[in-house]
């Protein structure tokens, strides 16, 4: 079969998906632990296969040690220079594309693909890759990691949004706008629920300015939307780590 799909740029570096390896962890920790094959696919893994090589080692650390790992990509210029770095049976490299190359993974991360395509193409692409059963990280970052967005998608379509700083770096929460995931980019304007959800988080933020570092004032502006009736996910030990998770937010078409 044709890989489904289109080569995009190869951009990638180490650590950059530090974030969502640890969300992914956190969050598929029992499908992983409960799986009679812990298989994880990494789609669009690269020009290098750095962060395929991380994300199994962290999870085999994290959650089970016989974790395997399939990086996937459509360009076979990149499959081919990955070899290098396999270590069969736990990491491997294949040509693939939305169609997963026939693989049935427990989890997909598919992290700074879908946002070289367009819009219209991202719901194709997550019914893809959910219909093999998966359930699907999908995302954009920043160069280096320190500013990510995320959706977990299932068969049933997107269920959450996870918004996730390095709050060292974190000037001002606005900033996630330039990194919402595909779906969502394009709906940030008045109106639209992801809209409504970043204006929320900024006046939190603006309203939690104190005499202490950028960690209490994230925590404290997480706990403020909470209050407010937004229904913020998890509790302070994922909070502050930076992170915020929502069901997704988005007008069911
Ligand atoms: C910007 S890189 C992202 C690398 C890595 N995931 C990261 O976040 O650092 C995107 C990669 O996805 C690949 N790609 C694009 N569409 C794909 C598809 N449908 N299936 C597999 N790989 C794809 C591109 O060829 C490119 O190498």
């Amino acid at each position: 079969m044709k890989p489904l799909g289109a080569v995009t740029r190869g951009t990638t570096n180490p650590n950059r998906l530090r974030r969502v390896d640890n969300f992914i962890a956190y969050r598929c920790r029992d499908l992983l632990a409960d799986a009679a094959v812990p298989l994880v696919v990494d789609l669009g893994f690269g020009a290098t296969p750095v962060t395929a090589v991380e994300l199994q080692a962290r999870l085999a650390a994290a959650v089970r040690a016989d974790v395997a790992v399939v990086g996937l990509e459509i360009d076979p210029v990149r499959v081919a220079d990955a070899q290098q770095s396999a270590a069969p049976p736990l990491l491997q490299f294949r040509r693939g594309g939305f169609e997963l190359a026939g693989l049935r993974p427990v989890v997909v991360r598919a992290m700074n693909v879908l946002r070289q395509y367009a819009e219209d193409e991202v719901a194709d692409a997550w019914r893809t890759m959910t219909a093999t059963g998966a359930f699907l990280v999908e995302g954009t970052c920043d160069e280096l990691g320190r500013i990510a967005t995320w959706a977990c998608v299932d068969a049933s379509g997107p269920r959450t949004l996870t918004l996730s700083a390095r709050l060292s770096d974190l000037d001002h929460p606005a900033t996630f706008a330039e990194r919402l995931p595909k779906a969502l980019i394009h709906h940030n304007v008045p109106g639209e629920p992801v809209h409504e959800l970043l204006r929320a988080l900024v006046k939190a933020w603006d309203a939690s300015a104190g005499p202490f570092g950028r960690r209490q004032r994230w925590l404290a502006a997480v706990q403020r939307m909470r209050d407010e009736g937004w229904p913020v996910r998890d509790g302070r030990a994922r909070w502050r780590l930076g992170e915020l998770t929502v069901p997704w937010p988005a007008r069911r078409p």
